[in-house]
């Protein structure tokens, strides 16, 4: 079976093509390169032995999708292409709503066109906004979203049910990731964000390696065990695997939407991430409490029983893994 994967030399993406080709997938990929390196493809190869077709385009190109349908029969897409900074989005909330609205209707006009109606969807736990309750369940539904990336991703879910509504013979797999970090245990593939990073993880890293000189520990006057904030990560190879269990169900069940949380379902501290870090890869990260990060919430995780029941996923690896990678894929780039 032949899956293109948009946005295939991004984090998630490079994972999940790893996934795809251990799995016996032909991958053909189609990335802009905006937030990714050509040399990707290579550790891509030296991990896999195997090759992919790739394409330098932007998924806001019709005609560029056109050709790539045109050139290759695709079975079945997976879409992680676009723009995913939440600050940068509140500041530049066009240029979000463009590049993630239009690459994802273009590429379903597309694949409308050609028959192909087999999609997963990147969506994110963002869609949830900030609820009663920490635990978040499919069934609970959108939330109000808090920034214009969020809002992007609830959109295309909208379109996507919408597009189903209309057409049932689509098989569509929407997956709400928590927070990714980790990397390929090879330490070839990961993620390498441009500048100052906003996230967790990647933030502890450059305070290790030196990069940068304090770790700012958003508040520690939350309602949670040790008053930092509390959220689900999720090893980035656990969710690569996710995106295969994903596939197989659509091609094996056929036609339907099917909504899954891809997280541990376990709730994870600030402290708790830095200290596991500094354990396990016998560091330290120098840190000071500051105040709470606007428009940040107290505590969430997912609840991952649908993905387990109908998936039979689950996620394998523990926050000491997601610590002990990231700072060996860290240490190999620096
Ligand atoms: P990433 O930025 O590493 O990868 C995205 C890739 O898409 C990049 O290689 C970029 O060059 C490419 N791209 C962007 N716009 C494009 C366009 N118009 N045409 C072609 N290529 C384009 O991001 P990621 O962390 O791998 O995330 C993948 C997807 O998962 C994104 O849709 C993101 O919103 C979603 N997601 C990510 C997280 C996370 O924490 N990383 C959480 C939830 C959801
Ligand atoms: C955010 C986005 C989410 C996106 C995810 C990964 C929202 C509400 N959240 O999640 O959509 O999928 O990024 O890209 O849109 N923290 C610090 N110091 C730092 C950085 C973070 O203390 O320097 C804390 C935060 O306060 C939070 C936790 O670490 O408690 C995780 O933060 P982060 O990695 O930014 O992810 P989220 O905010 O959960």
């Amino acid at each position: 079976m032949k899956i293109l994967v948009t946005g295939g030399l991004g984090f998630i993406g490079s994972h999940t093509i790893v996934e795809l080709l251990e799995n016996d997938f032909e991958v053909v990929v189609v990335d802009n390169l905006y937030n990714s390196k050509i040399e990707v493809l290579d550790k891509i190869k030296e991990i896999t032995g195997k090759e992919v077709k790739f394409y330098k385009e932007d998924v806001c190109d019709k005609s560029a999708l056109e050709k790539i349908f045109k050139e290759n029969k695709i079975d079945g897409v997976i879409h992680f292409a676009g723009y995913k900074a939440v600050g940068e989005s509140c500041k530049k909330p066009l240029m979000y709503y463009h590049n993630n609205l239009m690459s994802t209707i273009n590429l379903l006009e597309v694949m409308k066109d050609n028959n192909v109606k087999r999609f997963i969807f990147s969506s994110s736990a963002t869609i949830y906004g900030e609820r009663e309750t920490p635990k978040y369940v499919e069934e609970m539904g959108r939330g109000k979203t808090t920034n214009p990336y969020g809002t992007t991703k609830a959109m295309i879910e909208q379109i996507l049910e919408d597009l189903y509504s209309s057409d049932n013979e689509w098989a569509i797999s929407i997956l709400r990731y928590f927070n990714p970090i980790g990397a390929h245990s090879s330490g070839l593939i990961g993620e390498s964000p441009n500048g100052i990073p906003n996230n967790l993880m990647p933030y502890i890293l450059k305070v290790a390696s030196g990069g940068l000189d304090v770790l700012n520990v958003f508040g520690n006057d939350y309602p949670t065990p040790d008053g930092t904030g509390v959220r689900d990560y999720i090893h980035v190879v656990d969710l690569a695997k996710g995106h295969i269990s994903a596939l197989n169900k659509i091609t094996k069940s056929g036609p339907g939407i099917y909504t899954y949380n891809l997280g541990s379902g376990k709730g994870v501290s600030v402290l708790e991430l830095v200290k596991t870090f500094e354990k396990v890869n016998n560091i330290k990260v120098n840190y000071r409490i500051t105040d709470r990060r606007p428009g940040d919430i107290a505590e969430n995780y997912a609840d991952p029983s649908k993905a387990l029941k109908e998936l039979g996923w689950k996620t394998e690896k523990t926050v000491e893994d997601m610590c002990r990678d990231s700072w060996n894929f860290m240490k190999n780039n620096m």
